[in-house]
């Protein structure tokens, strides 16, 4: 097995940011080092105890294939639960479930785009896009989001020098990862104008959707648009009912000519785990009303709890960010992600240190990130406090070097 050649898509495929350090990580842990995971968006909170009533509930013999397209129930669930939480319709028939929003985008991709074709995205990023693009042979295309204006939504005149014969698609993540920015309803009609003029698709992952802070309410791209063949919603169960491990996303579209397209692929796949999909049903037909604003509630203190500890210290820029549980921040270094390793490498504070994720990784154009890191306010409120004073300790050692 020597001289074999793997593809250049593997090779082309760029790793995790979020992992990238994670050996050092590993490293500082077995060395008997607490380390506060500042760096991955995965939540401490319980999943809904509705979820596990489900998996008990689950009596089948054989464990099956579902449906392609998905478990009947969990589509007509998941309907009904967003048209009553955000007060809007869609039928069962709109849903495509995937192994999580991760499938449903790469899905899109391939259905929305032939190889060599263009997306434009906002940099920074959800790191992943650059991998399910590769996975697609899709070209992404990036327009920058400055963080002297909160990252928000770039000028049309920056976003229409992008659009060439061979876009396709404009991908907008609001509550967006990384940078926690909110999409105004202005401004979501703004891009969706410009894929009309355009004639392009506008996909529209929301996978944060219902974690907005300060005056932010829940918006979707189907408030505004709820009968546009060009608008493709992508969701997840994963961060809203901290269900990560579940693998639950769908696509949402009136466009039938979508989801047929891309329920072949999908059949291709066979089908997404069936007791998820079970249990998930189960958990959204009874979920307590109240369930999602305590977690909100929560993800608020901690954003405060972050961005207070983070303004104290100084010559550190950080923007307030309005949803999700995610910021970009600009550190007082030249090089983040060697101010990253420090931390886990050569660092201690009362035997803690703390994880932050370099944000060139989220960047595709990789030097906008080199003196910023993206912060994921995962843990609890004096966890948080806790992790940047141990870091603000760093960061001084780090200079004092
Ligand atoms: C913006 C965004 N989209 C999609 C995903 C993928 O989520 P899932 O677990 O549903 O595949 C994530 C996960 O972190 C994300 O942050």
């Amino acid at each position: 097995m020597t001289n074999i050649n793997l593809s250049d898509r593997a090779r082309n495929t760029p790793p995790s940011p979020i992992r990238k350090l994670a050996h050092l990580a590993a490293k500082a842990k077995k060395s008997g080092i607490h380390v506060y995971h500042l760096n991955i968006g995965q939540p401490d909170i319980e999943s809904p105890r509705e979820f596990f009533e489900g998996l008990r509930l689950y009596q089948q013999k054989v464990v099956a294939y579902e449906q392609s397209q998905g478990n009947e129930n969990l589509c007509i669930a998941w309907s009904k639960y967003i048209n009553k939480t955000l007060q809007i319709h869609t039928a069962p028939e709109q849903f495509l479930i995937t192994m999580g929003a991760s499938e449903a985008l790469v899905f899109l991709f391939m259905t929305c785009c032939d190889p060599g074709d263009e997306i434009i995205i906002f940099d920074p990023t959800y790191a992943n896009y650059l991998g399910f693009a590769s996975i697609a042979g899709v070209q992404l295309v990036p327009v920058l989001s400055d963080m002297k204006n909160n990252f928000a939504l770039p000028a049309r005149s920056e976003i229409e020098k992008k659009i060439t014969n061979r876009t396709r698609a404009i991908l907008v993540c609001s509550p967006n990862n990384p940078t926690g920015t909110v999409c105004s309803r202005e401004e979501l009609r703004f891009l969706f104008d410009l894929c009309e003029e355009h004639n392009l698709f506008l996909i529209s992952d929301e996978t944060y959707r219902e974690f907005v802070y300060d005056d932010h309410k829940p918006l979707s791209i189907l408030h505004l648009e709820p009968n546009s063949k060009r608008v493709i919603v992508v969701d997840s169960l994963s961060k809203r009912f901290s269900l990560c491990g579940a693998r639950i996303g769908c696509l949402l579209t009136c466009n039938e000519e979508v989801i047929a397209a891309t329920l072949k692929i999908a059949q291709a796949r066979l089908a997404a785990p069936t007791i998820d999909q079970f249990a998930a049903a189960h958990m959204l037909e009874h979920i307590q009303e109240d369930y999602l604003e305590g977690v909100r509630s929560e993800f608020l203190l901690r954003r405060n709890a972050l961005y207070d500890a983070l303004k104290e210290i100084p010559d550190v820029v950080i923007h307030k960010p309005q949803g999700a549980f995610y910021t970009v921040v600009q550190l007082p270094v030249n090089n983040a992600e060697d101010f990253a390793s420090f931390l886990l490498s050569q660092f201690s504070y009362k035997k803690t240190t703390t994880f932050i994720a370099p944000a060139a990784g989220f960047y595709m154009q990789n030097s906008q990130g080199i003196q910023k890191a993206r912060f994921a306010y995962v843990l609890n409120k004096g966890d948080i406090e806790l992790a940047i004073e141990a870091l603000a300790v760093g960061l001084k050692q780090y200079k004092g070097q």
